[in-house]
């Protein structure tokens, strides 16, 4: 979409090289080849010359709009939680340098026109269920979501769902390991089928079962190695992704890691539990979060979801049994996830 200067110059030079010698090729003499070179030659060093004066010849992308979307985007999880009569509110803090940021929280028909046509996959724990059941309440009616209401939460399942009115794909994969979730990238790959938005989460489950950091950070790297060989997107390759998205024949894919919640030991409801999911566990299982490169913070592709600190914001009060929280918790995580599709979209509601 956007010409660099190594490609303009690239360009250049084989211009004044190939013209002239095409030419050739139809028998000018060398007298008029020579004459050719030279005028195409001061004519492009005249052009260089004046791309400056003439910026508009030549789009570049609006430097302040790409900046003011990424600082918005890491603005995205500042948000804060009131209580009152009815439970909880939230809403994007406000001190912060967001205010033109313009967040948003949508509402049911903005929704539809955002993800009108698209497949959005979760994939994780219960927290990444909680996750989709959000999502699901701002997309369904509630007599429709009192419907599917059981067969969403059947333990340890997958749940599809397509809304028909809007050609929207839901799928919630049930992926309680990491290496579930690359089994889960992986099938992509295999299907040569990927979503729009791609939603995953998994720690929690390793913790209690399996206690093993370092497992943990291997098999976060296996998850990262995969998503490099399957899909068809990452940050590195924006620009291959920009070009590719012009000529319609990619789409984008928006990545999203859906953060571990604050874990509150007191509250946890198994011996079990509070002996192994301990602050210094979550601490350590973070790090290798970190260390994997996973997050687009740390190089990696994937907009982190900043469930511990939106958990640790609502507070004890906000905990059903010290993992998983109120609704309240994963309807502000959805509209973090909406917004950030709207910035990335370049789209206004
Ligand atoms: C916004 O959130 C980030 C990350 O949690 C934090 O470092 C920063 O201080 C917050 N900014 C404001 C103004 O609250
Ligand atoms: C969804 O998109 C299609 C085609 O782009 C359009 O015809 C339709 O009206 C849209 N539906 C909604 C509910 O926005
Ligand atoms: C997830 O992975 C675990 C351990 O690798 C495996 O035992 C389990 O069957 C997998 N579950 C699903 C739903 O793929
Ligand atoms: C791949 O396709 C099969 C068969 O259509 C389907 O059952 C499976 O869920 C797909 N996997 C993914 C990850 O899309
Ligand atoms: C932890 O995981 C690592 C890497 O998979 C493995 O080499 C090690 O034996 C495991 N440690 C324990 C105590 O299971």
């Amino acid at each position: 979409m956007f010409f660099g200067a190594v490609q303009l110059g690239i360009m250049a030079a084989c211009v004044v090289l190939f013209v002239p010698m095409g030419m050739a090729g139809w028998h000018l003499s060398r007298n008029k080849v020579l004459f050719f070179s030279g005028a195409l030659f001061i004519t492009l060093a005249v052009c260089i010359h004046l791309i400056p004066y003439f910026p508009s010849f030549f789009p570049q992308p609006p430097p302040t709009v790409l900046f003011q979307q990424e600082s918005c985007i890491s603005f995205l999880n500042n948000v804060s939680f009131r209580s009152n009569l009815d439970g909880f509110s939230w809403n994007w803090d406000t001190s912060s340098g967001s205010l033109d940021c313009d967040f948003q929280k949508l509402g049911r028909g903005d929704v539809s026109d955002l993800l009108n046509g698209s497949w959005v996959v979760v994939a994780g724990d219960s927290q990444a269920r909680l996750f989709m059941v959000a999502l699901l309440d701002l997309v369904l009616g509630a007599d429709e979501m009192e419907k599917i209401h059981d067969d969403l939460f059947k333990r340890h399942s997958d749940y599809h769902l397509v809304v028909e009115e809007i050609g929207l794909k839901l799928d919630f994969l049930w992926s309680p390991y990491v290496t579930n979730l690359t089994g889960v990238v992986t099938g992509f790959k295999r299907n040569g089928t990927y979503p729009d938005v791609l939603v995953m989460g998994s720690g929690l489950w390793h913790m209690l079962h399996f206690k093993n950091v370092s497992d943990y950070g291997v098999s976060l790297h296996l998850l990262k190695d995969s998503l490099l060989q399957s899909l068809p997107v990452s940050r590195k390759f924006d620009m291959e992704l920009e070009s590719a998205r012009a000529a319609g024949s990619a789409r984008a894919m928006h990545l999203f890691w859906l953060g571990m919640p604050t874990l509150i030991n007191g509250l946890l409801n198994t011996e079990e539990k509070r002996v192994k999911m301990t602050r210094e566990m979550c601490r350590a299982y973070n790090q290798e979060l970190y260390k994997s490169k996973l997050l687009r913070r740390d190089g990696g592709s994937l907009l982190l979801l900043d469930v511990e600190t939106l958990t640790r914001k609502c507070g004890v009060d906000c905990s059903l049994d010290g993992m998983h929280y109120g609704d309240v918790v994963y309807e502000a995580s959805v509209h973090v996830m909406l917004n950030a599709l709207l910035i990335e979209s370049h789209q206004k509601l």
